[in-house]
């Protein structure tokens, strides 16, 4: 398939600070690029085939000049609502396990939100302009990323650096987007409706999409080179987080020995990763984190097939078909199904 057909759309004004303090050479491409209405910003771009937002795209610019690969870095991939927040605390707790028990009262993840112990390259590392010296961090480290496959830096496909890809159910990633962004939209700006918002994500036009675009890159990537991306879905989690933690944790090199399956620790893992623990800890509750936004909008329902309580029998139809027909002929496929009564 070709690109979607966007018409332009002249008469959106652009908000001042979205386009504040970007660098010449960010304003320069922009004013080239395809725009179309954002959810939450006035415009999005599209840059490099995906859709994104001005300052986004300043920090990616500089994240692909600067950022260097080490082997043992770990860097989890997702496109936003599919458990970011859910793989960070996975990931984080089972690196970090022989440094901080998972037992311990003072376990990171009780006091700080995942996004604060796992940093975004382009939310935290490199935006705003900067070019932080990564050098000196310890080993392993671990980083996240909205960024498509094809857009990662060099370094890190010719390194021999793991990714974690983590996918969701484009229904449920739709409604979960919608249902963020008209949280974190600015006071002056109406809420998006559902339908308005549909059609963009149909399109394609949703912040590091076209949805399909994203999961395949990493979907193909780890079908070629298992070994350097493991890709997994949020419902597969869900089904069953033992047995993907414990996939986790060998793909990352650091299997669970005997005795620490034989003490619990993989449940262990997952009762503190989990969306009810995590949700009630103060931090996550009144706390801020990726672009100060407010943690407590990062859980909401944390469900699977909660679409069905907003989507039409013909959206559902409409969404269903994109997938398959973008999706089904390489074999990535959802169960679309609900556990939400
Ligand atoms: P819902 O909006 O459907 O509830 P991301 O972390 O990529 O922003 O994704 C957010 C989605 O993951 C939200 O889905 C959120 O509730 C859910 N989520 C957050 N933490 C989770 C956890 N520990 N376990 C399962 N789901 C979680």
């Amino acid at each position: 398939m070709g690109s979607p057909q966007i018409t332009e759309n002249p008469t959106i004004a652009v908000d001042e600070d979205e386009e504040n303090g970007i660098s010449a050479e960010c304003k320069e491409l922009i004013h080239g690029c395809r725009k179309e209405k954002g959810w939450r910003t006035s415009f999005l771009y599209e840059f490099q085939g995906f859709w994104c937002q001005p300052k986004e795209i300043d920090a990616i610019l500089s994240f692909q000049k600067h950022y260097l690969a080490r082997d043992s870095d770990v860097i989890l991939a997702t496109i936003p609502k599919s458990g970011t927040t859910w793989i960070k605390s996975l990931t984080f707790a089972i690196m970090n396990r022989n440094n901080v028990p998972v037992s311990d009262g003072n376990h990171p993840l009780l006091a700080s939100n995942p996004h604060d112990l796992v940093p975004f390259f382009e939310y935290k590392l490199y935006a705003n302009n900067q070019n932080p010296n990564l050098s000196i961090l310890p080993k392993p480290r671990i980083f996240a990323t909205h960024i498509p496959f094809g857009s990662l830096s060099e370094s890190i496909k010719s390194s021999d650096c793991r990714i974690v890809y983590v996918c969701r159910n484009p229904l449920d990633t739709f409604i979960s987007s919608w249902h963020y962004i008209n949280q974190l939209r600015r006071e002056s700006r109406p809420p998006i409706p559902l339908e308005e918002a549909f059609d963009m994500y149909c399109k394609g036009v949703i912040g590091y999409g076209p949805f399909w675009e994203h999961m395949l890159g990493y979907w193909k990537e780890s079908q070629e080179r298992p070994n350097k991306v493991l890709f997994m879905k949020y419902e597969d989690m869900k089904e069953d987080a033992m047995s993907h933690v414990k996939m986790l944790a060998n793909f990352l090199g650091l299997p669970f020995s005997v005795e620490e399956e034989k003490q619990g620790l993989i449940e262990e893992i997952v009762k503190l990763c989990s969306f009810k623990k995590l949700k009630d800890l103060e931090v996550n509750q009144n706390g801020k984190s990726i672009k100060n936004f407010d943690n407590k909008h990062l859980f909401r329902k944390g469900e699977v097939g909660d679409w069905v309580n907003y989507l039409s029998p013909s959206m559902v139809h409409q969404l269903s078909k994109i997938m398959d027909e973008k999706l089904g002929d390489f074999g990535l496929k959802f169960k679309v199904c609900s556990t939400v009564s």
